[in-house]
């Protein structure tokens, strides 16, 4: 493999990423959406993760003021389990670090073992639970990590 290297994403970008959001969830943030905040970086950062030509995942953050929320995180599935999340992870955060923030949450499943034990390796405790969260009701577990005196 090609070593694994991360760029900012771009409009270019968006049909690999609602492909890849539509196959890990079964939906998406939508093409809109991710038009919109790719175009805007005062207001969130997007990143790809590829080797070579090969995108292998992408990640997307918003900025409220102090804070970030994580939107989404995705690698393809045969990419899995090779530090291509670790990789968006790191972008997100030295992002979150350019920018002077201070917390980085985010919503997950508490069905999405995978997704907690990912985002538990990088500094996140869960903070709180959010009732019925999801469409089909399923609560969300609200994780936060600490920016610049965290890990
Ligand atoms: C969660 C996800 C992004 C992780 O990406 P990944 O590229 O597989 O993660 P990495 O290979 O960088 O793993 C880094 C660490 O996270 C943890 N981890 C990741 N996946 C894990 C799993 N399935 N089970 C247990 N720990 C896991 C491990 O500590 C791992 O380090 P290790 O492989 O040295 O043990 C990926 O599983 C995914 O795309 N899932 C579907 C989409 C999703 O649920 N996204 C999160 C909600 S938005």
């Amino acid at each position: 493999m090609r070593p694994l290297e991360t760029r900012d994403m771009t409009p270019a970008d968006v049909e690999f990423a609602v492909k890849l959001e539509r196959a890990a969830f079964g939906k998406t943030l939508g093409e809109t959406t991710l038009l919109d905040d790719v175009g805007d970086r005062h207001k969130a950062f997007y990143c790809i993760a590829r080797s070579g030509d090969e995108r292998l995942g992408f990640a997307g953050i918003r900025f409220h003021g102090e804070t970030a929320e994580v939107m989404t995180c995705v690698v393809v599935a045969a990419a899995r389990r090779k530090g291509v999340g670790r990789a968006l992870m790191k972008a997100m955060i030295d992002a979150c670090e350019e920018r002077g923030i201070k917390s980085l949450t985010l919503e997950v499943r508490p069905s999405n073992d995978a997704a907690l034990a990912f985002y538990g390796a990088y500094g996140f405790s869960t903070v709180g639970l959010r009732k019925r969260y999801y469409k089909d009701g399923e609560d969300a577990v609200l994780m936060l990590r600490p920016i610049g005196g965290g890990r």
